[in-house]
């Protein structure tokens, strides 16, 4: 995994939960370079899941709402750092529909080792969209966080539900409605 999710992470676990939680967060976790990322580099996917599992007991929290926060957090950071990507989509559909066909694509031209999922979609009607997450890892509650904070930037008003294809957090539906004004 790309070590950008890495140094994101340590970041948001700094912000909200201060210095000294995230260095709590490195040494409890025991995980591969002390916690030493650069955004270019890779590291095993495994790691993230230690580092969230490790917050969650330190904060005494279940771990899947704080993968999700951590998605809503990485969407701000990709509309800061790939403003591109989210300009050149007018609506929340469009958007989503583009990272299987072109965003995830120009990562991969960007990073050829880059381990990422695939979204098949379906457009139900016109204000609804089918969305699924198909991964190798289990990162469902992450695309639902990254969906979250996505709506929140397009600002339209969207109801999403989703249906679990999995037991292991790798294969995820989503449900999404717009509402009509
Ligand atoms: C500008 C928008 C986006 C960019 C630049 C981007 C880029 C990336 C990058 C660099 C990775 C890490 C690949 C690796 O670790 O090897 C990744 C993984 C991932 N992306 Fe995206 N992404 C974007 C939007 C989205 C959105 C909106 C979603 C969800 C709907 C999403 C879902 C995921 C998930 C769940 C992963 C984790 C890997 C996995 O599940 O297998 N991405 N993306």
């Amino acid at each position: 995994m790309k070590g950008i999710v890495f140094t994101e992470f340590l970041e948001m676990v700094e912000e909200k939960f201060g210095l000294e939680t995230a260095d709590k967060v490195i040494t409890t976790s025991k995980v591969e370079n002390g916690g030493a990322y650069t955004a270019v580099g890779t590291y095993n996917h495994k790691d993230i899941l230690e580092m969230v599992t490790a917050l969650a007991s330190l904060i005494n929290s279940p771990v899947s709402p704080l993968v999700k926060v951590f998605g809503h957090h990485l969407a701000k950071v990709f509309v800061k750092k790939f403003p591109d990507f989210f300009s050149s989509q007018k609506t929340l559909f469009d958007f989503l529909i583009s990272i299987d066909g072109y965003i995830h694509v120009e990562v991969r031209k960007l990073y050829p080792e880059a381990e990422l999922p695939t979204f098949s979609h379906r457009k139900i009607r016109e204000n609804c969209l089918e969305l699924t997450y198909k991964s190798q890892r289990p990162f469902a509650d992450l695309a639902s966080g990254l969906i979250d904070g996505c709506i929140e930037h397009y600002g339209e008003k969207i109801k999403v539900s989703y249906q679990d294809l999995d037991d292991n957090g790798c294969h995820r539906r989503f449900t999404l409605v717009r509402e009509l004004i």
